[in-house]
């Protein structure tokens, strides 16, 4: 189910509301369901959505790592805010996402997840493999190469998954 936020309409997933709201504060209370009224495909506000997501999705990686820096330094309060943000950054990143236009049919989510796994096992990595090693970085090289090779594991999961659906 999803669920918006009276006051700022931010967007979760979840059998019932997020116990307070990520982006103003309210409590779960403020929640309704709700469903898709606005149909953006194509238009600057789409594109913006997906800019601001890809945003951060990126900024929520940012976040955790500048967390675990601040914490090896022993800033426990820098690490606690980095951590807290990075986690409201992913709960609007979902909202985004939701907003978008997500699937609700898990098998579908488990194709699209095998497809771009192969993709990037097939072509994406060994694109950036080769590159680096045009560029005579051999670590970097064996890096992306490592990385395509576990996207392997991923599209073989994910497909196992799928086929045991169809069985
Ligand atoms: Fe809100």
């Amino acid at each position: 189910m999803i669920w918006s936020c009276n006051v700022c309409n931010h967007l979760s997933l979840g059998t019932r509301g997020p116990e307070s709201c990520p982006v103003c504060g309210v409590p779960r209370d403020q929640f309704h369901e709700w469903t898709p009224k606005e149909h953006i495909a194509g238009t600057e506000t789409e594109a913006n959505l997906t800019e601001a997501f890809e945003g951060k999705a990126s900024r929520y990686a940012r976040l955790l790592a500048w967390s675990t820096i601040a914490e090896l330094q022993g800033d426990r309060e820098a690490a606690a805010l980095f951590r807290q943000r990075a986690d409201e950054d992913m709960a609007h990143a979902i909202s985004h996402l939701i907003r978008l236009g997500v699937d609700s049919d898990t098998g579908a989510n488990l194709q699209k997840a095998q497809d771009e796994s192969g993709n990037n096992n097939r072509i994406v990595y060994p694109g950036y493999f080769s590159v680096a090693e045009d560029e005579g970085f051999a670590d970097a090289g064996h890096y992306f190469a490592s990385v395509g090779q576990r996207e392997l594991t991923h599209s073989d999961t994910y497909l196992e998954l799928i086929e045991r659906a169809h069985t």
